[in-house]
């Protein structure tokens, strides 16, 4: 099957495919310092949760290894302390990219942990170098392997809970939010992994995917994942959920997540609260497939998790490729961009929250890597998914 994937290496060179001209434009781009990766996360050229986190680990893995091999020896591999000290200010900036995805702050401390560890021991300075460009790396590698496992989870357990409720666990129609597929990740997705995983193993019927307005995540790029694999979809726009739960048999709602905290709260993509609420009105399991990277034990509740707002413009704008389109001498498609609500119009503000946070109350399941976590007693048992 032919997947579409958002980082690429070869070597120590790191590109990615720049999502802000998908889906008419496949462009590649190098990512060769560190000022373009957090200028490529904060602009959304790659976004999704884990796939930040790993572009930001890469960068940096990427940046010691050219040092490195260079041959100039640059004056911060002179000890471990001016390492660490060249190093850190690197992923406090890389931190600052994004606001609400908790993988981009874990796959920085990852190498923190790492380079701390080496400087505590007294460890030559290559070898600490080394060692963080291998966690660097790390990080990318195991998260396409962790959305393998989650998909099956996943998966598996969409089959057993229809079967339990009565239906034969074949034919399966899933609906997702927003892009947890192989863009938002390091490959597979998470959400759009289990709906994967459920077509490889012939029980998925058709997968449903919301618009994700205004940032067109689910018409701009989910829509070309199912395609590429053949996978039967359906796009639906943000405000006709209810009315797709009204008139079509959806046996489950299966969202990515950008923060998971203590009690279970969970920020995704805006809509996803919606799709929620109308999912425990409609009974429909409503699952969180997310790494353990996503997970922060240490906020609390949900209302302690900082929820980025966009700029206005990118609510009163549509982004796409102009119609009819004709590619030009370098095979780019014209991209248009279409005022929904001019400039001239001034609202007193344009509210446009990038997440929502989903209550732990209306989550039916939370998928990591190690497992299925439900509620025992209306309380999520995370314990032995983490
Ligand atoms: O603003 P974005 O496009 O970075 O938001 C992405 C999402 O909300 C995804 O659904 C989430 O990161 C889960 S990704 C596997």
């Amino acid at each position: 099957m032919a997947t579409i994937s958002s980082i690429r290496t070869s070597g120590n060179r790191v590109e990615i495919i720049d999502q802000l001209l998908l889906p008419r434009t496949q462009e590649w781009i190098e990512i060769d310092t560190i000022e373009k990766a957090y200028e490529a996360i904060k602009s959304m050229k790659i976004r999704g949760a884990p796939a930040i986190g790993s572009l930001a680990a890469l960068s940096v893995a990427s940046h010691i290894s050219a040092s490195l091999t260079q041959g100039l020896r640059p004056d911060f591999l002179s000890s471990s302390l001016e390492f660490s000290d060249h190093i850190k200010p690197l992923l406090d900036h890389l931190f600052l990219a994004r606001l609400t995805a908790v993988n981009l702050g874990a796959a920085l401390d990852q190498i923190r942990n790492v380079l701390d560890a080496g400087v505590e021991s007294n460890s030559p300075v290559e070898e600490i170098a080394r060692e963080v460009i291998k966690a660097g790396r790390a990080v990318h590698e195991i998260d396409l392997g962790q959305n393998r496992a989650m998909g099956k989870w996943g998966g598996d357990w969409i089959v057993e809970a229809v079967k339990k409720s009565g239906g034969s666990g074949e034919e399966l129609n899933l609906m997702t939010v927003c892009n947890a597929g192989s863009l938002a990740t390091s490959g597979y997705g998470t959400a759009l992994g289990v709906i994967t995983y459920l077509f490889e193993i012939r029980k998925l019927n058709k997968a449903y995917f919301i618009q994700s307005r205004p940032y067109h995540q689910g018409s701009r790029l989910t829509a070309l994942e199912p395609m590429a694999l053949d996978i039967p979809s359906v796009m639906v726009c943000d405000s006709m959920v209810g009315s797709l739960f009204q008139h079509h048999k959806i046996d489950a709602i299966v969202v990515g997540a950008d923060s998971v905290v203590k009690n279970r709260d969970t920020a995704n993509k805006i809509g996803t609260y919606n799709a929620a609420v109308l999912a425990a009105r409609h009974k429909i399991p409503f699952l969180v497939i997310a790494p353990t990277s996503t997970i922060d034990l240490n906020t609390v509740d949900g209302s302690g998790i900082p929820v980025e707002h966009r700029p206005p413009i990118e609510a009163r704008l549509v982004r796409g490729a102009l119609y009819p389109a004709t590619p030009d001498a370098n095979g780019k498609y014209p991209q248009a961009t279409v005022m929904v609500m001019p400039l001239e119009m001034k609202p007193e503000g344009v509210y446009n929250p990038s997440f929502d946070v989903t209550p732990a109350e209306l989550i039916t399941a939370i998928v990591t890597e190690k497992g299925v976590a439900v509620k025992e007693n209306g309380v999520f048992d995370l314990e032995n998914v983490l």
